[in-house]
């Protein structure tokens, strides 16, 4: 079996690995995008689509990234050549780490913009700047705090700078030790504002509009976003969880581990919803109002409520946290990588890798305001890099990773690794070479819009499809050689 020479840093506590990933796994998709979408595509129906991308694509994939990353005990780029390797393949394999790191570090360059919104409206809530009597004015704020490109880039370089400040202090030190104490915060802020919701006068209306399912709401468009969105909130196909991955001890189980994560990054969705929608019922405004439900229907609602700006003010602390410890996962692979193979200390990386971020992230906070007018085929650089990410490189990464376990890695180690039960083993593998790959392909033509096809109309075929994917994988698959196992 190959490995590093040096033993790599591992998690200090029991719970390491499981605070980091979730820390990762939370964010801003928990509580800015999931709710709005939830809103955009109709409440329960779309929640419900979600669980099942969550359970059919999300944690088969989110499996296979920690394997890889705890077998090949490295950055992305790293385990995945030692893993080509040790099962006698070719070592350009490794292309899918460079195109992992590379996608963690460009979500990271417009992540901070909109971090930055989150710890600026912060500081407008702390100092008063958020009055405002109907959402107009609400708009008139966010489109103002837009508009400047000095406050905008310094909320987006403060998060830069906390960011590398974490992850240049180190694995146990750095990252362990801030999400064991902002992972369990934010969650008892969350079930504050949940209690506070709960009392608002509008938790019926958001405990239907969340729960009840509603199937003439199921749009085709809803279905994909719901898929790109599993992606998006687990971390998946960024390097995120894969080097976090390569931290875990060898004797904690991947699939148990993946399941907490996944179902903790799921509850605190489903309880970012049951915090906003009930103010925003409460307060008669609509659900439907898209990315600006947080900054700007929200904060409209907290002025007309007993203690709002003290709940606003719980909610931004909680917001700016959440995306806090997602960033600082964003970077790790790429700090990982230059450390392990460049030479460099962890300190230098992380402010080398931070340099680089901060200029692209300025172009991509210019988007905003003096850049308004540069775009390419109708998209802002903001744009593209939310495009490229999350609507290419996750699913294109996804699929690689699936396939490469599925099909190309030796069986034996993949066994060995996940340690399951033969039943549970065949369901993970079933999962990684014809569910996920499907349902990633069915994101991705609708990502490159080539095809108009309504994919919720013709599910039956995809159920089809899968009968006779599985069907042809299982029987020409050529026969892989088992290695012995050590
Ligand atoms: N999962 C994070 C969220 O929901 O906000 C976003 C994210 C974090 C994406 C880390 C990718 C990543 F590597």
């Amino acid at each position: 079996m190959t490995k590093t020479e040096q033993p790599r840093t591992q998690w200090l506590g029991r719970w390491g690995f499981v605070l980091a990933a979730t820390g990762s796994a939370v964010g801003l998709g928990n509580v800015w995008k999931f709710p709005y979408m939830t809103g955009e595509y109709g409440g329960g129906a779309f929640v419900l689509v979600y669980l099942v991308c969550i359970l059919a694509v999300g944690v088969p994939v989110m499996m296979t990234e920690i394997l890889l990353g705890r077998r090949g005990r490295g950055s992305p780029i790293d385990a995945i050549g030692r893993m080509a390797s040790e099962s006698g393949r070719s070592p350009a394999w490794s292309v899918l780490g460079w195109m992992a790191m590379l996608c963690g570090f460009l979500i990271l360059s417009f992540y901070v913009v909109v971090a930055g919104w989150s710890f600026a409206y912060l500081w407008k809530m702390l100092s008063g700047g958020l009055a405002g009597s109907s959402v107009d004015d609400m708009a008139s704020i966010f489109a103002a705090n837009n508009a400047n490109p000095w406050s905008l880039g310094a909320w987006s370089s403060l998060v830069a700078v906390a960011t590398m400040l974490i992850v240049g202090k180190g694995v146990q030190s750095g990252i362990e030790k801030s999400v064991s104490w902002m992972m369990p915060g934010m969650v008892i802020m969350l079930v504050i504002m949940i209690g506070y919701g709960a009392f608002s006068g509008g938790f019926g209306e958001a405990l239907t509009f969340l729960f009840a399912f509603n199937a003439n709401s199921l749009s085709s468009e809803g279905m994909l976003a719901a898929m790109g969105h599993a992606f998006f909130t687990l971390s998946l196909a960024s390097g995120a969880i894969l080097t976090y991955g390569s931290y875990l001890p060898r004797q904690a189980s991947i699939a148990r581990t993946t399941l907490t994560v996944a179902l903790a990054d799921t509850l605190v969705a489903l309880m970012a919803g049951l915090a906003i929608f009930p103010v925003i019922f409460a307060n008669g405004l609509e659900p439907g109002s898209g990315p600006g439900l947080i900054f700007m229907s929200l904060p409209l609602a907290f002025q007309a409520m007993p203690l709002g700006t003290l709940f606003g003010i719980l909610f931004f602390v909680m917001l700016s946290m959440a995306a806090l410890t997602s960033s600082i996962s964003m970077v790790e692979a790429t700090v990982s990588w230059l450390t392990d193979n460049k030479g460099l200390s962890r300190r230098s990386a992380a402010w080398g890798t931070g340099i680089v971020l901060w200029l692209i992230s300025t172009m991509a906070m210019l988007s905003f305001n003096v850049g308004a007018e540069w775009t390419l085929l109708g998209k802002h650089f903001f744009d593209w890099l939310d495009f490229l990410t999350s609507r290419l490189m996750m699913p294109l990464g996804g699929l690689g990773m699936a396939l490469m376990a599925g099909f190309v890695l030796n069986r034996a180690s993949l066994r060995e690794e996940l340690g399951l039960s033969p039943t549970a083993h065949g369901l993970w593998l079933f999962m990684v070479r014809y569910v996920s790959p499907l349902g990633i392909v069915v994101i991705f033509v609708d990502a490159l819009g080539w095809f108009d096809i309504d994919f919720a109309d013709h599910w039956p075929w995809l159920v089809l499809l899968l009968a006779a994917m599985t069907l042809l994988g299982e029987l020409l698959r050529p026969g892989m050689k088992e290695a012995p196992s050590d």
